[in-house]
């Protein structure tokens, strides 16, 4: 396995909740560290550019209206495997179908307020990485 970097970020759910630190907890207890991370209230046109590939699927405009509803945290997550390992602790996009002790089942509501995003390739990673974060923004630890 090799290290890699990954784009999560930490939905506006759940920074309401005031549970940030319990999840950044997952992600270090295995084996995630933080190399970059930012708070920020996205616009309408950063949401629609991030998730531009879903922008002909029926829910776009309720998830990037969810997404500006309030502040994200933004973070890079590098470790062995970190795409893979990250989308493991996350757990499946709807809570109800998210395996127990992942961070959907125990912080999520519902589908469209499911807590956490994680890349799903290690492409759209770089992709996402970038879309946030300028190379000198990533700290090698
Ligand atoms: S995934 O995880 O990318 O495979 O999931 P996918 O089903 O392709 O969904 C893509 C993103 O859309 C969100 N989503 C929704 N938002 C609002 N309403 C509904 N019904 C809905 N279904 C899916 C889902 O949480 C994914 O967001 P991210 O931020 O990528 O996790």
């Amino acid at each position: 396995m090799t290290i890699e970097r990954t784009l999560s970020i930490v939905k506006p759910d759940a920074v309401a909740k005031n549970v940030i630190g319990k999840i950044y907890s997952r992600f270090e207890s295995n084996g995630l560290k933080i190399v970059a991370a930012k708070m920020k209230h996205l616009s309408k046109a950063e949401a629609e550019g991030f998730y531009a590939v879903h922008k002909e699927r029926p829910f776009f405009a309720d998830l990037v209206n969810f997404m500006i509803s309030g502040p994200v945290m933004i973070q890079v997550l590098e470790g062995e495997g970190a795409v893979a390992k990250n989308r493991e602790l996350m757990g499946a996009t709807n809570p109800k179908e998210a395996a127990a002790g992942t961070i959907r089942a125990d912080f999520a509501d519902s589908i469209d307020a499911n807590a956490v995003h994680g890349s799903d390739s290690l492409e759209n990673a770089a992709t996402e990485i970038a879309y946030f974060f300028a190379a000198d923004e990533l700290c090698a630890c």
